[in-house]
């Protein structure tokens, strides 16, 4: 199945809405910020945390967004206006945020009032400067019958090692939702055969993460992607430090340190990012895991998999990586998400209603073992490293029966289908989830040979492909649940064209994915 591709990228961004529509202008006329010179809208505009009723709008003004945004330390008025038309002749919500320095002059104006399941169009001015025009689009109402929902994920997108052409197929596809799944920064420069370079070092401070931040969203494509869809994003790893837990990080041994750090990370990625307030963080803390519906379709849990997990098993401090299995990995105690994360996902669980249950969290679910290795080694930054943590959250699906469990992740740089097993000692009994895995972006994949014999080791794992960049679309209807795995001709190159790798189907009612 091939989906449109009617909304030309140009359209939103250039400020051109297409040449037989000219926007009409802001009505409000307001004097140039003080200190403000130059383009503010530099890091483009975005939607998220889409509601029945309303959205997040987001921006961050930075006329010199590489150098600490080039603001003065000084609040500046931001209007936005909403229209439900494209050239805004229908404004049907308008107001001011104050942008202000401890936000790195970010706007996160969470619009209500709006009405269910449509379209938006939306926009900024900062004094004599407007940004761009952005298309959104609001939930569908909570008791309403919805016919149909498509929303893409993706996840790891290391900015030296690609450009981010899969970002521009996916702003002109009309999606009602992007998922994005983690690493949306990437700390460390490393890969081969890089395109571009982050310049500067790992970042650490707050400045430093802000700048990172720019860097990746100075990106026309990625700006685009934001531009054409709401957004719903959790992060992973590399937005603070490779392969951390809680405050347990192998490249910043001291756990103070560490959370003074992750307090910068998580401050960067709220104030770059269209999240609700909800999320804003306090100190080295910060609630990303959330419930989002969409009509009688669609529940989507987003969880987070990073903040509250236990210290890496059988590595001793170490890089956790893949070894030999050790007593401390099965130990009942073992969490990924927290306690009172994990309480939450149950009630969740326990009360979805939809025809659709998308968890959507950070990695690859299904065990993966790896006899090819050696006898019982496991990948520990995954949930291998933390089977009863899975077990329990495969228990509170397997117990409340939602009506169609889907498990979705990123992480792992290349594409799986697995059929989710309640106790993986017993394969042979029913799964009780389907899971689909999306390649990166960018990000470098793992080698074709481990893959092989993952595959050949793993008979729940039905697909797993590490060789092409990309992301994965979804298209669901209360028959079905079409997965696309959408693949990057050549990630190394600024026009690489995406086309369809794989597709999966999952039919109601039935747990598993068959290739069509
Ligand atoms: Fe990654």
């Amino acid at each position: 199945m091939s989906w449109n591709r009617k909304l030309p990228r140009r359209g939103f961004l250039a400020g051109s809405l297409g040449s037989a529509l000219i926007a009409a202008p802001f009505t409000i006329s307001r004097a140039a910020p003080t200190g403000v010179s130059g383009n503010p809208f530099t890091l483009g505009i975005a939607s998220g945390a889409p509601r029945e009723d309303g959205v997040v709008l987001w921006t961050r003004l930075a006329p010199r967004p590489l150098e600490g945004g080039g603001m003065p330390e000084a609040p500046v008025a931001v209007d936005w206006q909403v229209a439900e038309d494209e050239a805004f002749a229908r404004i049907v919500a308008r107001g001011t945020e104050q942008a202000v320095p401890a936000l790195a002059h970010s706007v996160h104006a969470e619009v209500r009032g709006l009405r269910p399941g449509r379209p938006y169009w939306y926009r900024f001015r900062a004094g004599a400067a407007q940004s761009p025009v952005g298309r959104t689009r609001t939930a569908p109402a909570s008791a309403g019958a919805v016919p149909r929902f498509r929303f893409a994920f993706a996840s790891c997108q290391q900015y030296e090692q690609g450009y981010f052409a899969a970002y521009r197929d996916m702003a002109a596809r009309e999606l009602d939702l992007v998922i994005h799944l983690g690493d949306y920064i990437y700390e460390k420069s490393w890969g081969s055969r890089l395109v571009r370079r982050h310049e500067v070092g790992i970042p650490t401070t707050l400045p430093e993460f802000r700048d990172r931040y720019a860097l990746y969203k100075l990106d026309d494509d990625l700006q685009a992607a934001h531009a054409a869809a709401p957004w719903l994003s959790i992060w992973d790893d590399h937005e603070v430090a490779d392969d951390y837990a809680d405050d347990r990080s192998y490249t910043t041994r001291d756990p103070a340190r560490f959370l003074k750090m992750r307090a910068a990370a998580y401050q960067a990625y709220y104030e770059h990012m269209p999240l609700p307030a909800s999320a804003r963080p306090r100190g080295p803390s910060a609630t990303i895991y959330e419930r989002y519906r969409f009509g009688d379709l669609l529940d989507v849990m987003l969880l987070d998999d990073r903040q509250y997990r236990s210290a890496p098993a059988c590595v001793n401090g170490a890089r956790p990586g893949t070894v030999p299995d050790c007593p401390e990995r099965t130990l009942e105690e073992r969490t990924m998400l927290g306690r009172a994360q994990e309480a939450w996902l149950d009630t969740e669980i326990r009360s979805s209603k939809a025809r659709w249950t998308v968890v959507a969290q950070q990695t690859l679910m299904a065990e993966l073992d790896r006899p090819a290795e050696g006898a019982h080694r496991y990948w520990m930054d995954g949930w291998d490293g933390y089977p009863n943590a899975r077990r329990r959250l495969l228990d509170s699906i397997a117990t409340h029966r939602p009506r169609n469990p889907v498990v979705i992740g990123g992480d792992r740089h290349a594409f799986f289908v697995a059929d989710l097993a309640r106790d993986p000692a017993r394969p042979t009994a029913p799964p009780v989830a389907t899971e689909f895995v999306g390649t990166s972006i960018t990000s470098e994949g793992p080698g074709a040979k481990g893959l092989r014999d993952a595959l050949a080791a793993n008979p729940h794992v039905k697909y797993a492909r590490g060789d092409r960049r990309g992301y994965a679309t979804v298209d669901l209807t209360p028959a079905r649940c079409t997965v696309g795995f959408e693949a990057i001709d050549d990630e190394k190159r600024k026009d690489g064209t995406v086309s369809r790798l794989a597709t999966f189907i999952v039919e109601d009612g039935a747990v598993g994915a068959r290739q069509s």
